[in-house]
Order: C-alpha cells, then sequence, then structure tokens
C-alpha cells in the first residue's frame, strides 16, 4: 500500500525529498502518492511542501517519434543501400506528412540526394539522434538547449508544469491513521469510551446528496385522471384561482338563504382581513335580493329580509359552485346563448372537526352542463357515463336536498371490495332561482354534480385516514413512491 510505504519511509528517514522519485522507486504512481500525501497531511501526519517545476514533455508526435524514428531515419531506412528507388515509389511507404518532413531534414543531414528520378543514400549509415533525444528527454535527463530549441520547433517536445511534494513528518505522525469517529452515539457515552476516541470534524465543504424532488403527490395524479375524463368528454376547465370568495358567490346566488345552517361561523371559515369584499354586479344583486325575498319565475322565495352586509362577507369557499355560479353568471350574459359543458377540480374549505375522513380542507371535483331543455334523464346518462369512465359502473341514486339544485340526487356505488353501496356524489338540476336571476332565458337548464377527489384517491390507494393522505403527518415515501394510478376507463 502507498500509504504505508510512505509512512514507513518517514519512520527511518527524515524526509522524501520528492514525491516523483520516490513514486518511481517505489513503483507507485505519482498521481495516487500525491493524493495520498494531500491526505496524511490534512490529519497533519505529514507535513508536505509543494515543489514545482517546468520540465520538458513529448508531444504526441514526438512520443511516436521516440517509439518508431524521426520522420528523416524512416525515409533514409527505406532507401536501398544500393541503386535508390523511385521518387514516386518511396514517396508511396509514406503518409504524405511524414514524407515531406522526412524529404527536409534527410537533405538538410545529406543523408539523402533527392533526384529528379532516382532517391539514393549519400552516406550508408546514419543516427538517429532526434529519437535518442527524445528518448533523453522521456528519461527526465537534461539535453542542450539548442536541442531542445529544435525539438521545440518541430513540435516534438513542450513545456509542463510538474508538481509533487516533499514530505516529512507531521505533528499527528504514526505509523496507522487513527480511525476517526464520525457518529456520536448513546453507547459511546454510557461505556464512556467517548474520553479516548477520535471524532472526525464537520466538512463544511462537502456536497450533500442531490435532492430528489418534484415527484407527484396521489392527490395530483388522481386529478390528472378525471380532468382527462373531463377534457374528454368535451368539457371546459373553470378557472378556480380563488380560494377567498364573497358570501355572495359562495351561497347568495345559489339560492342558498342567508340564515341557513351552512353560513354559520361553525361551518365556514369567515375572513377577518379583508372582512369584505370590494364589489358585487350591481343589477344582479338586486334580481338576487328579490329572488330571496319574494321569489319569482313561479316560486315564493324565503320571505325574509335579505341584507347586503351578509352577501358581502369574505369566505374561503366552502365548495367550487362557487366559481360555477361565477361562471354560469357570464355565459348568462352572452347573446346569442351557447350550450357548454364545464368542470373544476380544485381546493374548497370547511370548518369541521377533523378526523380520519374529515379534514377543514378538501378538494371537489365538479361538473356542469348549461343547455336548453335539459333534464333528470340527462343528469342520470351523463352521471353513469361519466363514472363509467372512473370505474364505476353500478350506480343508485338518491333524492336529497340542496338549496341550489331540484330534483337532487345523491349517488351511490357498489364497492366490490366493501361488498356495500357507498355514497360517491352529490348531484342535481340547479333551479330556477338561481339560473333566472343570472339572465338565462326559459328553457335553458343546468345539471350538475360534485364528489371529493380525497375519496376516490384513498380508496384507489387503499389509504383509510385521511391525515395520512393529506397535511403535516404524510410520510414522504408516499409522495416519492406512490404508483401511477389508473382509473377503470
Ligand atoms: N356543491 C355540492 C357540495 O358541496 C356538490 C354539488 C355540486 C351538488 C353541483 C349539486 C350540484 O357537496
Amino acid at each position: 500500500m502507498a500509504e504505508k510505504a510512505i509512512l514507513e519511509q518517514l519512520q527511518s528517514n527524515e524526509e522524501i525529498s520528492n514525491s516523483g522519485d520516490f513514486a518511481t522507486s517505489t513503483g507507485f504512481d505519482h498521481e495516487e502518492i500525491k493524493n495520498i500525501t494531500r491526505s496524511l497531511h490534512g490529519f497533519q501526519l505529514v507535513d508536505a511542501q509543494e515543489i514545482k517545476k517546468e520540465i520538458w514533455e513529448l508531444t504526441n508526435e514526438g512520443k511516436l517519434y521516440a517509439e518508431i524514428g524521426s520522420p528523416e531515419f524512416q525515409l533514409f531506412s527505406a532507401v536501398p543501400p544500393e541503386g535508390g528507388i523511385s521518387r514516386q515509389e518511396l514517396q508511396q511507404k509514406f503518409d504524405p506528412l511524414v514524407y515531406k518532413i522526412g524529404c527536409q531534414a534527410a537533405v538538410k543531414n545529406k543523408w539523402l540526394e533527392m533526384g529528379r528520378q532516382q532517391v539514393l543514400r549519400k552516406i550508408q549509415t546514419v543516427e538517429d539522434s532526434v529519437k535518442d533525444l527524445l528518448l533523453q528527454i522521456k528519461d527526465g535527463q537534461v539535453i542542450s538547449s539548442e536541442d531542445i530549441n529544435s525539438l521545440k520547433r518541430r513540435k516534438l517536445i513542450e513545456l509542463k508544469t510538474w508538481n509533487g511534494y516533499s514530505i516529512r513528518k507531521g505533528p499527528n505522525f504514526s505509523l496507522e491513521r487513527k480511525k476517526l469517529v464520525s457518529v456520536f452515539t448513546r453507547e459511546h457515552l454510557l461505556s464512556g469510551e467517548w474520553k479516548n476516541l477520535e471524532f472526525k470534524k464537520y466538512n463544511f465543504d462537502a456536497n450533500a446528496l442531490p435532492p430528489s424532488g418534484g415527484h407527484l403527490h396521489p392527490l395530483l395524479k388522481v386529478r390528472e385522471r378525471i380532468r382527462n375524463i373531463f377534457i374528454a368528454m368535451g368539457f371546459k376547465e373553470m378557472q378556480t384561482n380563488n380560494y377567498v370568495e364573497s358570501s355572495f358567490w359562495n351561497f347568495d346566488a345559489l339560492f342558498q338563504p342567508q340564515q341557513h345552517p351552512a353560513r354559520d361561523s361553525h361551518d365556514t371559515f369567515f375572513l377577518k382581513a379583508p372582512s369584505t369584499t370590494l364589489s358585487l354586479p350591481e343589477s344582479y344583486l338586486d334580481k338576487v335580493k328579490q329572488v330571496h325575498e319574494s321569489g319569482g319565475y313561479g316560486s315564493k322565495g324565503y320571505q325574509y329580509e335579505w341584507k347586503r352586509e351578509e352577501a358581502e362577507k369574505n369566505v374561503f369557499r366552502t365548495h367550487t359552485t362557487a366559481v360555477t355560479a361565477r361562471v354560469l353568471y357570464s355565459l348568462a350574459q352572452q347573446r346569442p346563448f351557447t350550450p357548454q359543458r364545464y368542470f373544476s377540480i380544485d381546493r374548497v374549505f370547511r370548518n369541521e372537526a377533523v378526523d380520519r375522513t374529515h379534514l377543514a380542507e378538501f378538494h371537489q371535483i365538479e361538473g356542469v352542463i348549461c343547455d336548453r331543455g335539459l333534464t333528470l334523464a340527462d343528469l342520470m346518462q351523463v352521471l353513469q357515463d361519466f363514472f363509467k369512465k372512473m370505474g364505476m359502473s353500478n350506480l343508485k341514486f338518491k333524492a336529497t336536498c340542496n338549496p341550489y339544485t331540484e330534483p337532487s340526487m345523491e349517488i351511490y356505488s357498489y364497492h366490490e371490495g366493501l361488498k356495500k353501496w357507498v355514497e360517491i356524489g352529490n348531484s342535481g338540476m340547479f333551479r330556477p332561482e338561481m339560473l333566472r336571476p343570472m339572465g338565462f332565458p326559459e328553457d335553458v337548464t343546468a345539471i350538475a354534480w360534485g364528489l371529493s377527489l380525497e375519496r376516490p384517491t384513498m380508496i384507489l390507494y387503499g389509504i383509510d385516514n385521511i391525515r395520512d393522505l393529506f397535511g403535516p403527518k404524510v410520510d414522504l415515501k408516499l409522495i416519492k413512491r406512490n404508483p401511477i394510478c389508473k382509473l377503470g376507463m
């Protein structure tokens, strides 16, 4: 081992004056000796001083001639001692460059006579001094400055900086490196061993492991799948990038009365600052007020005094249907009316007690179709289509109640694994009390449904506690290693 060789050499000698010579005499690679020297120096086992020298080294061309002879010598050797050789024949034996250089030098050395036709030897024996000089340089011998210059001119040698070390014993010199301890353990402490141990210093310059970022959370994978289903069915994505919404769009526009329990602070997060919205669409607001107070379009309304202050209160949106209301309102302003299909998948917030199936925030998936003369049968058909693409083909509907839809249906699917019917969504036809104040013509209806993103994700990934899926308790390994998801198409 090179390290042992260095340390043993220093044990019996005062110094290693040149690491290069030491490498040559011991047969180790000089680069290896230098690396070990630096490391030993770092631990102060040795004290190393750098030595720098400028030395001549052979270029690639120089190396070649050192092996097979100079071009002029090669050429000379190819000319027969008696009678010579034709120029053409000689030329064919060589690379054009070697031939050219060789001719010039051989003529200059008066080795060959280059006749018009024939090439003849002028003397019978020559010495390849170029090759000899190159070999001397390779050997590290000193040659005259004239010879150096001529080899340099022919680009057969070049000046290189050589470095090595002179090495002496360091303050921590010993024949063996002490093993440094890198982890301080409870056992070290209990046994008292720590007193005799030497600890490795922190290396603040060391590179850390590259971060392995960029993994998609299961919710995002399922979201992408569902988004693709909607897009395949011709739905456009609604812009849902506002978590804060006015009560007006979250509740009032959806014909949800101002005394409705969902509007209580026990169920909804109200904002402290800014606590109210800056602007509401005034003429539409008047119509919403009117439909709440006294109805219209065949409805009696709720018969109470509607207050603007309630509608202005900012909340964290409790459902993405708030976005649907905005989008439908702007669709209602367009002339002529054109049918549309919209969807959204984004986050909503509810002030709920957190348990294994509920968090205060989750994601809703929502689909809406707005067209003339849509019926409950259309809704049932589109739900069958949509859920079939999600891998659920066995559906049941159960009548329910939403302030903004009539009729309304809960959607159930038979779960093969659980062997029971599980609720998977909510749906309905938007009420005239919602659509008509927006300005839609009388025969325009809208069907819609909503479900959570968390529910199908938990079923697909076999997660039974929502806190294992979302929030601070999530195991990062789950995020890194979760498989791709496939919904039954
Ligand atoms: N907004 C409803 C909810 O929060 C879902 C829904 C959307 C119901 C559209 C009917 C129509 O559960």
